[in-house]
Formats: C-alpha cells, sequence, structure tokens
C-alpha cells in the first residue's frame, strides 16, 4: 500500500509520516518512507536517520533527468524519466537509510541559488512512486512539500490513499477543498487528519470538512514542539495515533480499495 502524505506548509506532514511509519514497523510491517519535497530536510531527523544518496544523484542529476523530461515515445505518450521497477530489497543500498524495518528514501533536494525549477524533481517521484513494486508487508510512506503542486503535477498516480493533514488554520480548510477536487480528479481517495488541535477547535475543523472524512485527531503536543525545534528524533508514541495505524491497518489487511473501504469505517476519537 503507498500512502501519500500531503497539506499546508507546517501542518504536520513530516510528523505524521514519521509517527505513521514508526508505528506500522512495530505492527511488524517494513515501511519505506519516500521524501519527495525538494526544499525541506527535517524528515530524516524526525526518523531518527542519516541522509542518504538522493535517487536523482543516482541516477545521473538533474540535469541528466531533465534531458529526458518532454521525450515522445514513437506512441505518442512522453517516456518516463525513471522506468526501473523497483522494490524495498532492489533499491541501491546507498539511496536507503535503515534502521530495523524503517527505510527512507530521498528523491533530491534543491541546494543551489539559480539551480532552476524543481520540476525533475516533481516527475521523478511520480514515476518512481508509481512504477515502486511492494510486497503484501511493504507499506510505502510518502511524504510532500507543502500545498498541492506535486497533485497538480500527478505525484499520486500511483498511490492507494492520501492523506491531507490539516492544521487549525484558515488556510488549511481551504487547501482540504482543493485537495478533495484534486484527489477525485485522480480518482483517488482522500482521508483528513486534524493536527495541532484540542477538542473545540477539532469539532469546528469537522463541522466544516466533515466528520465521515476524519480519521483522526492528534492534539498540540509541547514536547514534538520541543523535539521538533531541537530536530530530535520521535518515538512511535510521541503522539497518540492508534485510530490513524488502526485505519491504514485495516484497509491494508482487507485489501480493498479504501473507496470501498470508506462507508464501513466508523470514526472515532
Ligand atoms: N501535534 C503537534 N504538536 C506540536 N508540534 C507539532 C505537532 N505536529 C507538528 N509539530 C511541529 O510543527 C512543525 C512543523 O511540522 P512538520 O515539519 O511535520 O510540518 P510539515 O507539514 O512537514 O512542514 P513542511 O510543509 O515545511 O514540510 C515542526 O516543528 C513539528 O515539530
Ligand atoms: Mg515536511
Amino acid at each position: 500500500m503507498k500512502i501519500l502524505l500531503c497539506g499546508k506548509g507546517g501542518s504536520g506532514k513530516s510528523t505524521v509520516a514519521a509517527l505513521l511509519a514508526k508505528n506500522l514497523q512495530l505492527e511488524g510491517y517494513r515501511v519505506l518512507v519516500v521524501d519527495v519535497d525538494e526544499s525541506n530536510y527535517g524528515l530524516s531527523s524526525q526518523l531518527g536517520l542519516a541522509d542518504p544518496r538522493e535517487l536523482i544523484e543516482q541516477i545521473g542529476g538533474k540535469s541528466e533527468v531533465k534531458s529526458k523530461m518532454g521525450v515522445v515515445r514513437s506512441d505518442g505518450h512522453k517516456a518516463p524519466v525513471f522506468s526501473e521497477t523497483w522494490n524495498i530489497d532492489n533499491i541501491p543500498s546507498e539511496c536507503l537509510s535503515k534502521k530495523d524495518n524503517l527505510y527512507l528514501l530521498q528523491i533530491g533536494k534543491v541546494k543551489h541559488y539559480g539551480e532552476g525549477c524543481a520540476c525533475p524533481m516533481g516527475v521523478l517521484s511520480k514515476d518512481f512512486v508509481t512504477n515502486l513494486s511492494l510486497e503484501p508487508m511493504d507499506i510505502a510512506v510518502i511524504d510532500t512539500e507543502a500545498g498541492v503542486e506535486h497533485l497538480g503535477r500527478s505525484v499520486a498516480a500511483g498511490v492507494d490513499l492520501i492523506l491531507g493533514i490539516i492544521d487549525p488554520s484558515y488556510e488549511s480548510i481551504r487547501l482540504s477543498e482543493k485537495m478533495s477536487a484534486m484527489a477525485k480528479e485522480s480518482k483517488k481517495p482522500i482521508q483528513f487528519i486534524i493536527n495541532k488541535a484540542e477538542d473545540a477547535f477539532a469539532d469546528r475543523i469537522i463541522s466544516r470538512i466533515g466528520k465521515e472524512r476524519v480519521i483522526g485527531i492528534i492534539p498540540f503536543s509541547k514536547s514534538v514542539q520541543e523535539k521538533g525545534f531541537a530536530g530530535e528524533a520521535l518515538d512511535a508514541n510521541s503522539l497518540n495515533i492508534a485510530d490513524i495505524t488502526r485505519f491504514i491497518l485495516c484497509i491494508q489487511n482487507r485489501r480493498v480499495s479504501p473507496i470501498d473501504r470508506m462507508g464501513d469505517l466508523k470514526w472515532s476519537r
């Protein structure tokens, strides 16, 4: 199962990605975290893993990917920039940071002033995620950059579920509408997680986005904020995300499309 996290800047995408990955690992799964955020560096620290060699470097650098973009095949379709089908076992080891059954792969980061747009990373992210092959006990958690540009680039094409992270802000609510519309266009199921919200605020957010859309509420935590500030790793239990983990496992184990499962799942707090 491949899960894509998206949401407004600072809403908690990387925090939830790290916590979800660690909780799923504790449940016995191999978890590959794919960092497709080309700007931020925090995810590896939140996971407690070193930064691996970037995939884009491994396959020849940004200019190499750029040269493949826009190449049209004889059938009239654009050729992919990355056509390998990799699974966790055959990803080159230098491209993975690993601890037990938790793995991290980074697509590539913007490093230099004036280096140009991040389109090569976006296209590579889409191709890598789409081609990624997972075993039954594997789950991929894909952490994206802020906003919806990756949805505009159809990075979600190969995923099974989109999770929108909503913090208590006007911008997040607006973005949730945009994300829902884009998920519908891509025919991908989307659910939301409310983060950094206390009960009263969470209820107000729920009344705006709909109860059946929310799979978990994560309160604000002073200790998580401290760890975030210090760049320290999170533990699986740094925040209680049992509802969210249960939801994911329910889908994973039943092997039913999340769209079909939505109606059955009870929302709980
Ligand atoms: N529930 C929470 N309680 C307290 N602090 C939190 C919580 N969730 C996230 N944070 C803090 O908020 C900050 C932003 O979180 P995070 O980096 O996960 O957001 P993001 O959506 O990935 O941001 P970006 O869009 O920049 O990648 C971090 O300092 C993190 O520690
Ligand atoms: Mg982030």
